[in-house]
């Protein structure tokens, strides 16, 4: 059978090579608006084996992209957050970040600056999210015209609510600006910082996040579940992330469960902290920290050591701040510049990543008058991420 041919991505200077062996990779010499079925299933295995795939010189309509993203899920239909983006959503702090291709609602054309005549848009206005309008604190201004940011939020794409995380979602480079290098600095204390290249979507890798980790956050991870807040990014709008972008600062800002738009309990989110790759069968560290509400942890398999295990009789914690403490100190050593993939879009970039598999961020700022046109696209889920089995269990406890 003929194999697709795949190179490594090249890693900036920053990354540990070592932790980097399996992630990512060029797919070169396949059309991925035209895949055959056979070269697609190769797509497919590439991609859960590797997480982040990229084609280059890509041409691609929104339908072909719309095609080549549900090829991954063929019972999955709307767009990751629902296809309509009026009423309830309004409040979302989402919003005003996506604009949907009229033909294609499943595609969303994301960006910076006004672009015209776009695909059945006559005008839109697009603004890259930036750090100054979610974090509590800020790059002061005269920081940020010598170039320095911030990662913008850390996250999974997923509505969190009612719908299930997207398998893949694809982003496609049409317009790229070209600009200087900017410095994102962590601002946490660490002096950690990261040279990337404008506008870069940075992606960390969910199994490492989990592999790093010692022994008895390991056995934390394998027997917890995260419980998300109903409709997360309209009861998370009033609230402020950490300078990292990985998480909410706990001052009580979030919207009261009373003020969200109607909600019911059997939509909640409750889905465990590692996801299962259905090819590789390792186990991913995947939890979105902006939407986490409580953490549900089982007890101690039969048999598992006790001594230095945490919760070793389960738990169900419901303090806010001690959720997303415990989250943050599991989360925060797979975003340290080593183990951080930031790409360096050039336009006809086509990356397609395992949103399943990664945690991704919008970095940096454009001027107004940088234009950057992407189109980007992903479904909720047919079903729900798989967790740990219970072998799974017993062999990280
Ligand atoms: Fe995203």
């Amino acid at each position: 059978m003929m194999t697709i041919d795949l190179f490594p991505l090249p890693l900036p200077e920053t990354g540990d090579a070592a932790k980097f062996t399996e992630f990512g990779r060029e797919v070169k010499g396949l059309d991925p608006g035209a895949l055959s079925a056979q070269e697609f299933e190769q797509v497919k295995e590439a991609l859960y084996k590797h997480d982040v795939l990229l084609f280059r010189n890509v041409v691609l309509t929104p339908e072909q992209q719309y095609t080549l993203t549900k090829a991954f899920d063929p019972d999955s239909e709307s767009y990751g957050h629902g296809n309509n983006k009026t009423g309830s959503d309004a409040k979302s702090i989402l919003h005003p970040d996506l604009k949907t291709i009229p033909r294609v609602p499943q595609v969303q054309l994301i960006g910076n600056g006004t672009v015209y005549d776009h695909e059945g848009l006559a005008e839109a206005r697009l603004k890259h999210p930036n750090h100054t309008t979610f974090h509590k604190t800020r790059v002061s201004p005269e920081d940020e015209a010598q170039g320095v940011t911030r990662f913008y939020r850390w996250h999974i794409d997923a509505a969190l609510y009612d719908l299930s995380p997207p398998r893949v979602t694809t982003l496609y480079g049409i317009t790229v600006p070209s600009g200087n290098r900017q410095t994102c600095r962590y601002d946490d204390g660490t002096g950690d910082e990261l040279n990337v290249p404008l506008g870069t979507t940075a992606f960390v890798s969910g199994k490492t996040m989990f592999e790093i980790l010692p022994a008895e956050l390991k056995s934390l991870a394998v027997r917890s579940r995260v419980k998300y807040a109903p409709h997360p990014y309209v009861w998370m709008a009033p609230a402020h992330a950490l300078s990292t972008g990985l998480g909410i600062e706990s001052e009580g800002l979030e919207l009261p469960l009373n003020e969200l738009p109607p909600w019911e309990d059997a939509k909640i989110k409750i889905l465990p902290v590692l996801w299962k790759n259905p090819v590789t069968q390792a186990l991913h560290f995947q939890v979105h920290p902006c939407g986490a509400a409580e953490l549900l942890v089982a007890p101690l398999p039969a048999g598992a050591k006790r001594e230095g295990a945490l919760y070793p009789d389960g738990g169900h914690i419901k303090d806010i701040k001690a959720v997303r403490d415990l989250l943050y100190k599991m989360q925060r050593p797979a975003i340290a510049p080593m183990l951080v993939y930031p790409h360096d879009w050039s336009e006809k970039d086509l990356v397609l990543f395992h949103n399943r598999g990664v945690l991704h961020t919008v970095v940096g700022a454009f001027s107004k008058d940088q234009v950057r046109a992407f189109h980007q696209c992903n479904l909720a889920a047919s079903d729900d991420p798989v967790g740990p089995t219970t072998e799974d269990v017993e062999k990280w406890c």
